[in-house]
C-alpha cells in the first residue's frame, strides 16, 4: 500500500475537478487519477474510461458535463455519478469508474491511498 499527496483541500473548488499523475505506472504509463468536489464532499477515481479504457478528458483538468452534474468522457460521451462512479448513460452503462480511498490530515493535505 502506498499514499501519494494530490492537493490541500483549499486547491479544490466545489463543482471543479483536477488530474494527477502518480509516481505509479501501470503498463509502462503513469496512473493518473481525478479528485472531484460535489455536494461538498471529494471522491478519487482512476482517469480511466470503462469502455475502451482510455482517458477521459480532452482538456487538463476539465471533467465534468456542461451541467456540471457528472463526470463525462470525452470520447463518447458516457456520464457517471461523481459519487460512486456509476455510469448512468453511455456506452458503458451500469459500469463503474475505478474509485480510490482518499485521506485529509490535520494540515489539510488530501492524500489518495493505492493498494
Ligand atoms: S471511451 Fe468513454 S464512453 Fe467510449
Amino acid at each position: 500500500m502506498s499514499r501519494h499527496f494530490l492537493c490541500h483541500t483549499n486547491d479544490i473548488h466545489e463543482l471543479t475537478t483536477r488530474e494527477f499523475a502518480l509516481p505509479l505506472e501501470e503498463n509502462g504509463s503513469p496512473i493518473s487519477v481525478i479528485l472531484v468536489r460535489y455536494e461538498d464532499q471529494l471522491y478519487c477515481y482512476k482517469n480511466h474510461c470503462p469502455h475502451l479504457g482510455v482517458p477521459l478528458n480532452w482538456q487538463p483538468d476539465d471533467f465534468l458535463s456542461i451541467e456540471r452534474t457528472h463526470i463525462q468522457c470525452a470520447t463518447h460521451g458516457a456520464l457517471f455519478n461523481p459519487s460512486d462512479g456509476y455510469c448512468i448513460s453511455g456506452p458503458c452503462r451500469d459500469d463503474h469508474l475505478i474509485a480510490y480511498p482518499i485521506e485529509c490530515d490535520e494540515n489539510d493535505k488530501i492524500w489518495v491511498i493505492m493498494q
